[in-house]
This record gives structure tokens, sequence and C-alpha cells, in this order.
């Protein structure tokens, strides 16, 4: 007989002997129908029986689907999810516990959701950003989030964004020179697009004069990168989603220590704001841009949003504010509604939503064009057709309307690895999908799977391959409006998208034409982390080489 079965035998006299053993199976018993009741509960919901036609994986009792991905890292999960997405099909149900999850990659049905007027809520998920966001953009709903939405748009029209050109420019060449301290070397290059992407937003966004010292802006760009690890962990573990477990944990302590340096940023930004701010001296006069005009006009009907609107109707010579300007000048004037906690509640949202998202995406078209010369070769020939033999002078909103390529470079990067990889919404009808007969029912949450639609091969031919030409306006213009969605699209669609290209165009082309760039990887060595914003688990580790003499 083993110790161990000795061990339980010595338990069970132990208990008997102290009448203890009834209370035990008592116990036990209350466990198994509670668990019974619970299960029947989650399976006769209404969202379960309507949904059951849908494809999923086999469930367990009471956690559903949970147990395929208990104790999984973050990059297991992803991995994970495409084969269950290459076995059951497009279109796929998941339960965690009670919580039912659709998951679309259907160009059509994700028109359905994103184009709605109807669905713009965010599911429950987006619920654990709360103490950071409050009720900022991302996560807001309603006529809260129509107003916010109405009054932040036009603080990134066109005219506001080539203002933000030579600050652009400006950051760009202090990360080049940076840099040059890690020539010849391998190194993570995200560590230098966070800090670079933190501090552009600050210097333009948010109006700061005065970058802050050290390390500060790495420090908070390192803490937000934390604090999304510990929400996507409360997202997808079912145990921390309860409040009661999730305070009880250490993770707790170092979410609350993260918030503690991401505020502290944010406050120290906006009082410094305030106390600069004046009416007068901050506003761009808008200038027309017909050219830039009849370029936007050309986009397609169909993914065509409130920034396109902005920048294409307005009339007549404007005074424009940036973001952070913009919300004191509302705060001030009593005719708007706009308090100072929408103030922090929108700065805590963008430093977030326009720092991540960009760094992630710089630091991937970086080693995709480490990784095929080819590309990187073509990118530098148009940036030395555009700037002809004064490669080092600085860039202009007009040159970047001449970088087609690198603009294919930048849009196939974010077709092969969008930052934000997935959105989720709660739908608020019951919704009748085009991929089958499969109807949603109201209240459920939909998940929509940009990585995958990106990837689907009959749309992109051959999906993983990084072909940029696969944003030729021919080939363009034959594919479904929502099989590209990096941005999301529609009423809720991203509200940094120009912002994003444009600064994306001048710190790559920037960068381009100081290093040559290699990669000593293959997508293959990668372990894609599905964090809330799609990164490596190793790094993004590249070796750079001077082309020129570093900018002076
Ligand atoms: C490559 C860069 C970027 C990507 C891929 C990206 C992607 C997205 C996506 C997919 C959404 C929808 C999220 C959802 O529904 O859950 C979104 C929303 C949003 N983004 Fe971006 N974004 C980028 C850059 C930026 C920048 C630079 C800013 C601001 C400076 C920004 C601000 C926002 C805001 C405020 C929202 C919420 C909009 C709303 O709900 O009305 N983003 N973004």
């Amino acid at each position: 007989m083993s110790a161990a079965t000795e061990t339980v035998q010595e338990a069970i006299t132990q208990a008997s002997a102290s009448g203890g053993l009834g209370a035990l199976w008592t116990a036990l018993i209350g466990v198994v129908v509670i668990a019974a009741l619970y299960e029947y509960w989650r399976r006769s919901s209404r969202e379960y029986r309507m949904t059951k036609n849908i494809p999923s994986p086999p469930e367990v009792p009471v956690l559903g689907n949970a147990h395929l991905v208990l104790g999984c890292s973050n990059a297991e999960v992803v991995a994970k999810g495409n084969t269950y997405l290459e076995k059951y099909g497009e279109t796929l149900r998941a339960t965690l516990g009670h919580v039912l999850i659709v998951f679309l990659t259907n160009p059509n049905d994700i028109e359905i959701i994103l184009s709605s007027n109807n669905h713009l809520n965010k599911s429950e998920e987006y619920r654990y950003f709360k103490p950071w966001f409050g009720d900022g953009l991302l996560i807001s709903s309603g006529n809260h989030w129509r107003h916010h939405r109405k009054m932040i748009a036009p603080t990134f029209h066109q005219s506001i964004l080539k203002s933000f050109v030579p600050t652009f420019v400006q950051h760009s060449k202090n990360v080049v020179e940076r840099m040059a301290k890690e020539l010849g070397k391998e190194f993570d290059i995200h560590d230098y697009m966070s800090q670079t992407t933190v501090e552009i937003l600050l210097s333009t966004a948010m109006g700061v004069k005065k970058i802050p010292e050290g390390n500060k802006s790495f420090e908070y760009a390192k803490a937000v990168v934390d604090m999304c690890d510990i929400i996507h962990k409360r997202q997808v573990k079912v145990m921390y989603r309860l409040d009661a477990i999730y305070n009880m944990t250490k993770m707790r302590q170092k979410g609350d220590k993260m918030m503690d340096i991401i505020l502290g940023m944010t406050k120290r930004v906006v009082m410094e704001r305030k106390a600069n701010y004046s009416a007068e001296g901050n506003g761009i006069v808008e200038e027309v841009d017909e050219t830039a005009k009849k370029a936007a006009a050309k986009k397609v009907g169909g993914l065509r949003d409130d920034l396109d609107d902005i920048d294409e109707n307005d009339v007549g010579a404007k005074r424009r504010l940036a973001l952070l300007d913009a919300m004191v000048d509302m705060a001030k004037n009593p005719e708007i509604e706009w308090s100072e906690k929408d103030i922090m509640d929108e700065v805590n949202t963008i430093m977030f939503e326009g720092h991540d998202t960009t760094s992630a995406g710089s630091s991937f078209a970086l080693c995709m064009m480490g990784m095929h010369k080819d590309v990187q070769e073509k990118v530098f020939a148009e940036q030395k057709a555009i700037f002809g033999d004064n490669l080092m002078r600085d860039c202009t909103f007009n040159d970047t309307m001449e970088m087609k390529y690198l603009e294919r470079v930048i849009m196939e990067t974010l077709r092969m690895y969008p930052p934000v990889p997935l959105i989720a919404r709660r739908v608020d009808s019951d919704v009748k999908l085009a991929s089958g007969p499969y109807v949603v029912p109201k209240g459920t949450t939909v998940v929509v799977l940009q990585y995958r639609v990106h990837r689907r091969p009959d749309i992109y031919a051959n999906p993983d391959k990084f072909d940029p030409d696969n944003f030729l306006p021919e080939r363009m213009a034959n594919r479904h409006y929502y099989s590209f969605i990096p941005f999301s699209a529609g009423p809720r669609s991203c509200v940094g998208r120009k912002y994003a290209m444009l600064k994306l165009k001048v710190l790559l082309s920037t960068i381009i034409r100081n290093y040559t760039i290699h990669c000593n990887e293959t997508e293959a060595d990668w372990k894609l982390q599905a964090d809330i914003i799609l990164k490596l688990e190793n790094g993004f580790n590249v070796v750079l080489q001077k082309r020129q003499p570093v900018v002076a």
C-alpha cells in the first residue's frame, strides 16, 4: 500500500471517528447538486439554445470550453484558437462557464455588426478597463459616447494632423539618434518605438512642451504593457473575472502599482497643459488643401466614416485645436457639457490607444522589412525618388502623400499583424448571420477576429506571404470592404487612424533613410502574444546598420 493511500485512509478514519465524514459527504453532495443546477441553468438559457447549431469545440460540464485554455500562456491561447477555427470553420461558438461568445471571421457577418448603428456597445470584457479609461471613447456607450465622438473626431482633422508633421519628424530624428548606440547589435526595437510613440503623443495630441525627463515615457509604456497583461488575464481566466477573487491576488497589487504610474503621468500632463493653456495662442487656422480633399474623396464608399466627412465637408477657414487644448476649451465653455473627469478619461484612453498600437505596428513593419530585403529596397528606392540628393532633409506632409509603396508596406503589415487582433461587441438585438443558418441572440458577446479575416485564403490568394502589392488599388477594388479592418470600421472605427498612418509614414521613412534593417528570425520563429495589443513573446529583434551619416 502506498504512503498516499495510507494517509487518505488515516484521514477517513479520523474523520469518521470525529463524526466529520458525514459533513464531508454533505458538502460534497452539495457541491455536486449546485454544479448540476448551474449546468442545467447554463444549458437551458435562451442564448445557449439559440446558438447550439454554431460549430463549437467539445464542452465539459460547468466550465464549457474554459478548460481548453486553462494554464495556457498567451501564445498558446492564440495557437489553440487558430487550430479550432481551422477545424470548425469560419464561425465558432465558445463558452466560458455561462459566458457565451460567438467568433466571426466572415466579412459579411462582420459588416452586419460593425456597420450597424445598433450594436455599438462594447462587450462585458471591456469592463476591466473601467478604472483606467472611465467613460472614455473606447469603452463608453450611448449618448455619452456619441457626444464625445462628435467632439473628439474634429481634433484629428487633417489640418491639425498636418501641423503635427514637424513634431513627428523631430521625434523620429531623436529615436534614430538614440538607436545609434545599438548599431551592429541585435536588440528589441519595440522598446524604442514605445518610448517614441508615447513622446510623440505627448507633444502632439496633448500639447506637452517639455517631454518628461529620463525614462518616464518608457516607464509609462512598460506600465501600460503590464496592465494590459493583467486585464487580458482577467478577460480569459474565468476565476479572475470575479472581483472578490481578483482582489485577493498578487496581480491586483501589481495592477494598483501600474495604475499609479499610468495615472500619475496623465494627471501631470493635464495639469501642465491647463497651466499653460492660452485660448488665443494654441489654435491652428485651417488651410484648405484641395489635393488632400480629392485624395480622400476617392475612398471607397463602404468604408467611409465620420473622419472622412469631417475632412471633406468643411467650408471656410476655421480655428482648430488639438485634442487636450480642445477639451480644456470645452470644459471652460458653459454651453458644452464637458467635465474635468471627461478630460482625464479621454487623455487616459487616447494615451493608451494612440501609443501601444503604433509601437506594435511600427515594430512589426520594421521586422518585416528586415526579413524581406527586396521590399526594403523598394521602400528605400521610393524614398530616394522623393528626397533626391537631399536624403536627410525633413519630411513634409506632401512627401508623405508620395509614399505610396511605404503605405502599402504599412497596410500589408497591419493585415498580417493587426495590432488590435480582435474586437468585441455585445449585440443589442437578435442578429441573423450571413455565414450560415445562425442567429446570435441579443446580449451575446460577438468577437470580430481581424487577425483571421486578414488571413482568409479566399480573399488573399497567398495569405501568409508578405506582399505589399495586395494593396495595389486594382486589387483592393475587388475585395470586400470588411476584409481589411485593422482600424475596425463603421461608426465606432478608430478615431486616430489618419493620425496613425501619417505618424507611421514619417517615422518609418526617417528610420529607413538612415539605417538598413536586418532581422535574423523568420516568421516561423515568432510566438505571437495574444495580449490586448498583438506583440511578440520574444521581442522584435533586429540589427541596424548605418546607411548614411546619422541625421545632424
Ligand atoms: C496602427 C495604429 C492603430 C490601430 C491598429 C488602431 C486600431 C483600433 C481599433 C481596432 C479600434 C476599435 C476598438 C474596439 O472596437 O474595441 C480603435 C479604436 C480607437 N482608437 Fe485606434 N488604432 C490605432 C491608433 C490609434 C491612435 C494613434 C489613436 C489616437 C491618437 C487611436 C485612438 C482610438 C480611439 C479613441 C478609439 C475608440 C473609438 C470609439 O470607440 O469611438 N487609435 N483603434
